[in-house]
């Protein structure tokens, strides 16, 4: 089959050659065939929507899921009482306001009427009235109403410019109708009437608080701004599907534009693809850059952000970041395209990053302190465990250690401890030389580690001072306990003697010492691990605050 391209961008005083092909495309339309039509949000492919077998290739064309429903387009209000029933006065005071125009409103369905393929067997319809003098014309002459879904290949980036229609579409359909590129870019919002009080679906070209301002509050499905769980259904059945995604993953990050950009910067590498605002387009020259217009400039953002998608499935980047307006007006219907795209992978880069230190002696209680970090969402990084990635993965490291004790490693290559540990307990100096070069190599590590943190972030380290970690800190932490607690501590974890249990507290550095040097010290009263884990929790809870306060104190100095 081939596409017939109707161009109908500027096209004054060519009224003859208007009317003829815009009678070509309603004659397509109802003779059962498809037309990809211009409207002011996306693009859309049109069906006579009163014909199954019609309107059953839609959904062949775009490889769309049977039960997503279509929106029904219609050229006024005027149709409403030939689709719907019930229609509560709300429905026309909204048409009259905003139609021709991007919402969409979710109405009672006369079911005697409207296909079942269109409504995917629900007892409501969704409606809507474009605003594009072209596709208005089109329904009037063809006197039909149109099933017209987004033109776009079910789960890509919507159509905003007829070369996206003819990229996903060309050869499936019959026609397409070029209107220019789309005045506003994302698809329309859509409003649920048959509920109270009215629920937001989708947000889109018309913001919601135009909306507001109208009938006062909405609520906001909760599909517009989280992934649902599983099994959770939203509303709006299309919600459901991931989306707009282009083939790299994409990450968001929201808050602040100079906070993002600079998150952004922090996180992305030579050769990754970055969607940003046109201020920080500079910011990022190793990066493949789409910008998506000035950062309070929502109407072009609207505009860009398919395009923007869309791009990256035509070069070969790894991995994308976006950066996200507010969700003040259009923002919020761009917001919820780029999360989409990216299944909710979000990154806020207003939240204050706040890095713990803590260290403490064997039977302090380092490990349940350590699970209250956990508890509060915070993350763990564990400089042993560090340690022994590097072993096994840096060959700069083992080269250094090899240097200093040959024949540390074994011929498999993995380390020989005893030999190592031997070398290493003969002379005093040696131990310092080894962490030495411990601390060279696990430092830069545990920086890179922090710097993908986004929030709260402990570092667990035994030589958290002498190793320089802490200062990769806002707050250093000892955590102590008294003698007896910890001697009984240890027997019972350990299932040791008590001597033993004494032993190997003596042979640790003594609670004065982690209580000198670090910042702030927490002290281990309690009776169990699982009292002085709430405890830790509380204590942890007011220092973060405090520390987050005054780093948002002095990032705004
Ligand atoms: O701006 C637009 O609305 C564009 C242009 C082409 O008009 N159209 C569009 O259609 O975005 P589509 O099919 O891509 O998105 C329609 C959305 C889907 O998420 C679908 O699940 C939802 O509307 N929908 C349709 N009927 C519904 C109903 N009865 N109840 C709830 N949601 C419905
Ligand atoms: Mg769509």
């Amino acid at each position: 089959m081939q596409t017939i391209y109707y161009d109908l961008r500027n096209t004054k005083g060519q009224q003859k050659e208007v009317a003829d092909k815009i009678y070509a495309a309603a004659k397509i339309l109802r003779e059962g065939g498809l037309v990809g039509i211009p409207t002011e949000t996306v693009y859309g492919l049109a069906a006579n929507a009163l014909d199954p077998a019609a309107v059953k290739r839609i959904f062949e064309a775009k490889g769309r899921p049977q039960d997503n429903p279509l929106i029904l387009t219609i050229p006024g209000p005027q149709w409403l009482p030939r689709y719907c029933v019930d229609i509560p006065p709300l429905a026309y005071m909204l048409a009259r306001k905003f139609w021709p125009g991007p919402l969409t409103m979710i109405l009672k369905c006369n079911r005697e009427v409207v296909p079942d393929i269109i409504t995917a067997g629900l007892d409501t319809v969704a409606v809507r009235c474009p605003d594009h003098p072209v596709t208005l014309a089109i329904i009037r002459e063809a006197g039909i109403p149109l099933a017209a879904p987004s033109a776009n290949s079910s789960g890509r980036p919507s159509c905003t410019t007829v070369q996206d229609v003819l990229e996903d579409m060309d050869g499936k359909i019959e026609g397409v109708v070029d209107g220019g590129p789309c005045q506003v870019g994302v698809e329309s919002t859509i409003l649920d009437l048959t509920c109270t009080p009215p629920r937001l679906l989708r947000p889109g070209g018309l913001p919601m608080e135009d909306l507001e301002r109208l009938m006062g509050k909405i609520d906001v499905d909760k599909a517009v701004n989280a992934a649902l769980a599983e099994g959770e259904q939203p509303k709006a059945p299309g919600m459901k599907y991931r989306h707009y995604a282009p083939k790299a993953p994409v990450t968001v990050v929201t808050g602040a534009p100079e906070k993002s950009a600079g998150e952004i910067q922090r996180r992305a590498q030579p050769g990754d693809g970055v969607i940003c605002f046109d201020e920080y387009a500079d910011c990022f020259r190793e990066q493949v850059v789409k910008t998506l217009g000035a950062s309070d400039d929502k109407a072009t953002q609207a505009q860009r952000v398919f395009d923007a998608l869309r791009s990256f499935d035509s070069c070969d980047v790894p991995q994308i970041y976006a950066q996200c307006p507010d969700s003040r007006g259009l923002g919020l219907a761009v917001a919820n395209r780029l999360k989409k795209a990216a299944g909710f992978h979000v990154v806020n880069a207003d939240r204050v990053r706040v890095i713990l230190g803590l260290t403490g002696g064997t039977g302090a209680g380092k490990t349940s302190a350590l699970q209250a970090i956990e508890d509060m969402g915070g993350t763990v990084l564990d400089c042993d465990a560090i340690y022994y990635d590097l072993l096994q993965n840096s060959q700069p490291m083992r080269n250094a250690i090899n240097e200093l004790f040959p024949g540390s490693f074994q011929a498999d290559g993995t380390l020989n401890r005893k030999k190592l540990g031997q070398e290493v307990f003969a002379q005093k100096d040696r131990l310092e030389k080894l962490n030495e070069i411990v601390y060279r190599f696990v430092l830069p590590e545990l920086q890179q580690r922090l710097e993908k943190e986004d929030g709260l972030a402990a570092v667990d380290a035994i030589n958290l001072i002498e190793s320089g970690a802490g200062q990769l800190c806002d707050c250093t932490v000892a955590v102590t306990a008294p003698m007896e607690l910890r001697v009984r501590r240890i027997m019972a974890r350990d299932h040791i003697p008590e001597e033993y249990a004494r032993l190997r507290i003596s042979a640790q550095k003594p609670d004065e010492y982690y209580r000198g040097k670090c910042d702030v010290e927490l002290a281990n009263a309690a009776d169990s691990p699982e009292q002085f884990r709430k405890e830790a929790r509380e204590f942890f809870t007011r220092l973060v605050e405090k520390i987050a306060e005054e780093k948002r104190g002095s990032s705004q100095g």
